[in-house]
């Protein structure tokens, strides 16, 4: 989810790979660099901080050169410093290289080189990509061979631009699942990790398929794959103004953002499942403390604490480990009882909500340890925390959040899937959760093929006065963040919880106009699910239910039904659900044409009480 950009051509670079990483500020990075060739090197500057940090750096002597590379960084390995900051040097200095994206074995591989003698001055997995890379350029391949023999030693998902002091009229990128698009100019091209840090200098561009690899000079581009064949480009003319190629040339964040969730979900799973089918989490706490903890508390805001309560599902029902989810503003003023041995985990996005720090402040006063499930790196909950295991979703932008929730909820599993493998605990199948979890980035992209028929039935009940969002288990959990994405976004009153609870007092304000969806993924439930429904029915409300594909129980028991495909987790099931909910919020806002990235009265960081 980092910025990249590159040039070739006739015109002076380094200011027009600068003006290019300028088009994608908004995402706020935090670092960024440039690499160029100068004499028999290659230069490079770079800088942690806002990209003005660079830009200051430039005023004073722009460097002349007709090709460069840039990137501005989000960080995932590494803290956000000048060290970590993109491009990094081979062993030799003979090769910079920028990256998006992660490299699952960067460990191993650098344990490998390390061996060989190789010294490393960054925490980052892209140093050892590099590193690789250069080892083969030094032996003698030509750097767009160096380039594609290294691709087979690397796991995970990366796009890659890399320039050499042999070669300095060249830059070669190679792509797996992380974007770049290639700009096709006169006499000069491009590349860049998203349009509009194309659009000024050309409209004709094409995004490189996976395992492609492609070599730019300012007389043309050429593309190959991993096996060196020839692959046409076929670029394409954009139309979009400078806002919709922000948006990826979709209307807003939050739908592109809704979008981006499988590859956050591949992100979020890089280098933490091993290939015997284990979680391997990094930094987190030693063996013994899994096998201490009597206790944990969640705590976080909003759709965080949403995250939350799937975590007590989860640690409860999977673990039988006691699990309590608090809002972080009342857990603070709330003097909470905590053991000494309980695990108090903070859930933030931002790492900047005032409340959770406070709330974290004082667990900290009280000695009990803490763990952060954080988004932003470097981030103050991030840096608090004892330890953090970053959601790796990239750069959220829409205010209501969607990604996010999404990978936190796969952090928590990953992180129960921790304490089960330390805590010997034989009826959790661990094995059986990660072979779950691997396919389910592949199920969220058949999710999101639900997406017109949701748009349909948003457009139809857009003018609902009021909607339910019910479930039982973890469906009632997910319901919250349902109805959370509604009322945020499209206004609508919306009552939500466990389904059971519905004629004990909500009941009463089911009649015409009102709108229920119910979350059906959980067999062992849904027959008391559907007496659920045929309540509200009864009393004039629409339903729509949301089960998985494997079940046909639920055909013709509401107004409408989703099927979302499901594998054998039930809690993956539960939070698959969230993606046609999440697209009902955005089509029912849309459909009554309101503001959807920055709803009124909410902002996206509450750094305030
Ligand atoms: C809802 C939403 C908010 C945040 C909440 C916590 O869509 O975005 O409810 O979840 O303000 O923010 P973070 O996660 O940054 O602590």
């Amino acid at each position: 989810m980092c910025g990249i950009a590159g040039y070739v051509g006739p015109q002076s670079a380094v200011p027009i790979v600068f003006d290019q990483l300028r088009r994608l500020e908004y995402r706020g990075y935090d670092s960024a660099g440039i690499a160029f060739p100068q004499g028999d090197r290659i230069g490079i500057l770079k800088r942690a901080g806002k990209l003005s940090g660079l830009g200051e750096m430039l005023a004073q002597e722009t460097p002349e050169s007709h090709v460069a590379i840039a990137h501005s960084r989000w960080a995932t390995h590494g803290a956000p410093n000048d060290l970590n900051a993109h491009p990094h040097y081979d062993q030799f200095g003979q090769i910079a290289l920028i990256h998006n994206g992660i490299i699952e074995n960067y460990l191993e591989l650098k344990t490998e080189l390390a061996r060989e003698g190789d010294t490393f001055q960054s925490e980052t997995d892209t140093e050892v990509a590099a590193h690789v890379i250069g080892r083969l350029h030094a032996q003698g391949l030509s750097l767009e061979e160096a380039v594609r023999q290294s691709l087979a030693k690397f796991r995970g998902a990366y796009a890659f631009v890399v320039l050499s002091a042999r070669e300095p009229g060249t830059i070669v990128c190679a792509r797996n699942a992380s974007p770049l698009v290639l700009g096709f100019g006169e006499g000069e091209n491009l590349l860049a990790s998203d349009v509009p840090a194309l659009i000024p200098w050309t409209r004709r561009v094409w995004t490189m398929p996976d395992d492609t690899v492609a070599v730019l000079t300012k007389d043309g581009i050429r593309v190959t794959d991993v096996n060196g064949r020839p692959v046409e480009a076929e670029p394409e003319e954009v139309t979009w103004d400078v806002a919709a190629a922000e948006k990826g040339g979709y209307e807003h964040f939050m739908i592109k953002e809704i979008h981006e969730q499988p590859l956050v979900a591949r992100q979020c799973l890089a280098g933490r499942l091993t290939d015997d089918n284990r979680v391997a989490l990094d930094g987190v706490f030693s063996d013994h403390v899994w096998q201490e903890i009597d206790r944990v508390n969640i705590i976080g805001c909003g759709t965080a604490y949403h995250a939350g309560l799937m975590g007590k599902h989860l640690f409860e029902r999977m673990l039988r480990l006691p699990t309590d989810v608090f809002y972080s503003s009342e857990f603070r003023y709330g003097d909470p009882l905590l053991s000494d041995r309980s695990l108090a985990v903070f859930i933030s996005q931002s790492g900047e909500t005032a409340d959770s720090l406070a709330a974290l402040r004082l667990c900290q006063q009280r000695r009990i340890r803490t763990l952060g499930i954080v988004n932003v790196v470097g981030s103050a909950i991030a840096r608090e925390c004892d330890r953090v295991i970053y959601t790796q979703a990239g750069p959220e932008i829409s205010v209501a959040s969607t990604k996010a929730y999404t990978a936190q909820c796969l952090v928590l599993l990953q992180l129960g899937m921790t304490i089960a493998q330390h805590r010997e605990m034989p009826g959790v199948r661990v094995e059986e959760v990660v072979r779950d979890l691997r396919q389910w980035p592949e199920r969220v992209v058949e999710a999101l093929g639900l997406e017109e028929q949701v748009k349909r039935i948003a457009n139809e009940w857009a003018d609902s006065r009021m909607a339910f969002f019910l479930g039982r288990n973890a469906d009632a959990a997910v319901a919250l963040e349902g109805a959370l994405k509604l009322k945020e976004i499209a206004y609508i009153p919306t009552q939500e919880g466990p389904a059971g609870e519905l004629k004990h007092g909500p009941l009463a304000l089911v009649e015409e106009g009102v709108l229920a969806v119910f979350g059906a993924t959980d067999p062992f439930v849904r027959e008391k699910l559907a007496s659920n429904v045929k309540e509200v029915q009864a009393r004039g409300g629409r339903a729509l239910i949301i089960t998985t594909h494997d079940d046909d129980t639920m055909d013709g028991v509401g107004d409408e039904v989703l099927r979302i495909p499901g594998g054998k987790t039930p809690y993956l099931n539960a939070l698959m659900s969230v993606v046609p909910l999440q697209l009902l919020a955005y089509y029912m806002a849309r459909a009554k044409n309101l503001e959807i990235d920055m709803p009124r009265n909410l902002a996206k960081s509450v750094t305030v009480e």
